[in-house]
This record gives structure tokens, sequence and C-alpha cells, in this order.
């Protein structure tokens, strides 16, 4: 339920390295959504590289921002391609290769940013996944909550998170499916790997992971 008044909230400030620019996908997809929807399924077969360009496509369609306003709640709300209560968008995603540091998706400006510091903990995601099933070349992707950007607008704001946390993984599995990806979600939390090397983690909770790659 909405709050009378706005509680403003400021945003985490994600310690943040280098920026890599992701290409959009700015050609149309044709595709017969009947067949997509009949068609989709889990896919755990990860064995060849996704290229940059294929994140970068699946990134673009599943949840880049397409428009931004100023708020009261202090973040500003946004429109991007899935839905999210209040518009407040309160999960971010981040990506992690093999043998690197976490990437963070910034979904304004379409590009991905080390995450300084997360080596250990991306790799400690990494293994935590495989004890469920083989990552083999496949990315591992995070969701990392900011519950006080939904808490600015709502009272009973917890059970919204996590309904943004599963909206994420619906779209992402249909964007996959009609970009002939394999993506599987996974049932653990990401909880403590994802968020154990930044500071303010009372501001940020790990909701979840998942798998994407090339078959
Ligand atoms: C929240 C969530 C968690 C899941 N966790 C796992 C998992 O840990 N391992 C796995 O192999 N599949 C996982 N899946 C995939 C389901 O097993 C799969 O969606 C289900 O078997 C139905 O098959 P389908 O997606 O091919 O229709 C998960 C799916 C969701 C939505």
């Amino acid at each position: 339920m909405p709050r009378p008044l706005p509680v403003p909230y400021a945003p985490f400030v994600w310690p943040i390295g280098a920026k890599l620019r992701l290409p959009p996908r700015d050609t149309p997809l044709e595709l017969n959504l009947v067949t997509l929807l009949e068609q989709r399924q889990t896919r755990r077969n990860f064995s060849n590289k996704l290229e940059v360009t294929q994140l970068g496509e699946f990134l673009w369609l599943a949840c880049r921002n397409r428009s931004s306003r100023p708020s009261t709640f202090g973040p500003d709300q946004e429109s991007r391609v899935h839905p999210s209560a209040g518009a407040m968008h309160p999960i971010h995603v981040l990506i992690s290769h093999e043998a690197g540091p976490w990437m963070i998706y910034d979904p304004v400006e379409h590009s991905i940013m080390e995450l300084p510091g997360s080596i250990n903990s991306a790799a400690a995601n990494r293994n935590e996944a495989a004890r469920l099933l083989s990552l083999d070349k496949g990315v591992l992707l995070g969701f990392v909550a900011e519950p006080g950007k939904t808490a600015a607008k709502y009272v009973n704001h917890e059970t919204l998170v996590w309904r943004d946390a599963g909206v994420v993984l619906g779209y992402m599995s249909f964007v996959a499916e009609a970009l002939g990806l394999a993506f599987c979600p996974l049932g653990i939390s990401g909880q403590p790997y994802l968020t154990d090397y930044l500071s303010a983690t009372d501001q940020i909770q790990a909701v979840g992971l998942a798998i994407l790659g090339e078959t």
C-alpha cells in the first residue's frame, strides 16, 4: 500500500571500476509470440562462450531503461522494459564471467561496470552455483535488491521487492529463448557472497542467481 507521504531515500552508491559500454539491440527481432511461448523452457547446457554482443542484446531486450522522471521518493522513477512496483525498480543485475569480478549493469547507460574487490565473492558464488548444476562457459547473473527504493513509496515493501525480482527472472527467461540462449534460474539467493565485499550491506540484499549462456 502506498505511504500517505513519501519517505525520501538516498540510493546506495556502488563502488564502480572500469566501464564497458554494451551494444544495443536496435534491429527488429521478428518472431512468432505464440510459438515462443510454446517452446520456452529452462535450458541448462552452457557449452559455448557467450559473446559481449549477445550479453548486450539480452540486457537491452530484458531490462534496459527507456526513460526516467524525477520523483519525490529520492531516486528517479523509471520506465524499463519490465514492470516494477511503483516504477521504483529496486533490482540490480550483476554479471560474473569466469575468474573476474562482479560487473553491475547500468540500465540507463546500457553498460556494465566492474565492482572492485568482488573477485573472491564472484568465485564463491560460482562455486555455490556449481553445486546445483554445471556452469561450464555460462555467465552467472546475480540479483541484488535495494529495498529502500520501494520502501520510499510503499509500506510492506518486502514482498514487492521479491515479486520485482521474479518479474526480472520471467522477462529474462523469455528474452533468452527469443535470442536462442540458454537460461536457468537458481533456487539459492546468493547470500552472503553477492554483497559481502560491499560496506553498506544493510541497504542491499541478495535475491537470486541465474545462469545465462550459449548452448
Ligand atoms: C525461482 C526459480 C528457481 C529455480 N531454481 C532452479 C535450480 O536451482 N536449478 C535448476 O536446475 N532449475 C531451477 N529452476 C528452473 C525450474 O526447475 C524450471 O523452471 C521448471 O522445472 C519448469 O521447467 P521449464 O522452465 O522448462 O518450463 C528454477 C526456476 C525458478 C523460477
